[in-house]
């Protein structure tokens, strides 16, 4: 499935329609990988994005680890620091690359990936849940409504998690 093209309104409009359904939809449960795992489906088939999915932070060996997912097979670990995932760590912010290729630190799991956008989930103590990873097969497919709205999701993430996994 190819990424769709929409433009910034239609976009908005989807993350607009599907917010709430997400919330709606891990509000009863508390199991933070069995909503990951529907979130990824419910971003997979709303905007056909090559890969989405989510890493999880493991403080103790400070490296992030592949958590649900939807696409092509990926890296299973990434250090703090490394790729755009363990940068988006690092710099506790949201990274959108408009063209993996010409990134220095981009990880490539698939050479299809061409754009990326990575947003940082935290916890109420400000320490790193997981990170939302967002892989396009076209460049600059990723821009400040992606990171709007996905902010707003990593927030509705964060308020319904309660530490269990
Ligand atoms: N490109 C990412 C690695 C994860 S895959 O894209 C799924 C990175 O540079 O951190």
């Amino acid at each position: 499935m190819h990424t769709l093209q929409i433009n910034s309104t239609e976009k908005t409009a989807v993350y607009q329609e599907i917010l709430p359904q997400i919330e709606s939809l891990i509000s009863d449960e508390p199991n933070l990988i069995a909503n990951l795992a529907n979130i990824s489906a419910v971003l997979k088939a709303a905007f056909g994005w090559l890969w989405v999915g989510f890493y999880l932070a493991d403080h103790n060996r400070r490296e992030l680890i592949l958590g649900p997912f939807q696409g092509p097979l990926a890296c299973t670990r990434i250090p703090f620091g490394r790729g755009i995932c363990g940068q988006s760590w690092a710099q506790n912010k949201t990274i959108v690359v408009e063209d993996v290729n010409r990134h220095p630190d981009h990880i490539a799991c698939s050479s299809l990936s061409q754009s990326e956008i990575v947003v940082p989930i935290f916890d109420k103590n400000q320490q790193l849940i997981a990170v939302l990873d967002v892989d396009a097969d076209q460049v600059s497919q990723f821009g400040e409504t992606d990171a709007l709205y996905l902010g707003r999701l990593a927030d509705i993430i964060a308020e319904h998690h309660n530490g269990a996994v």
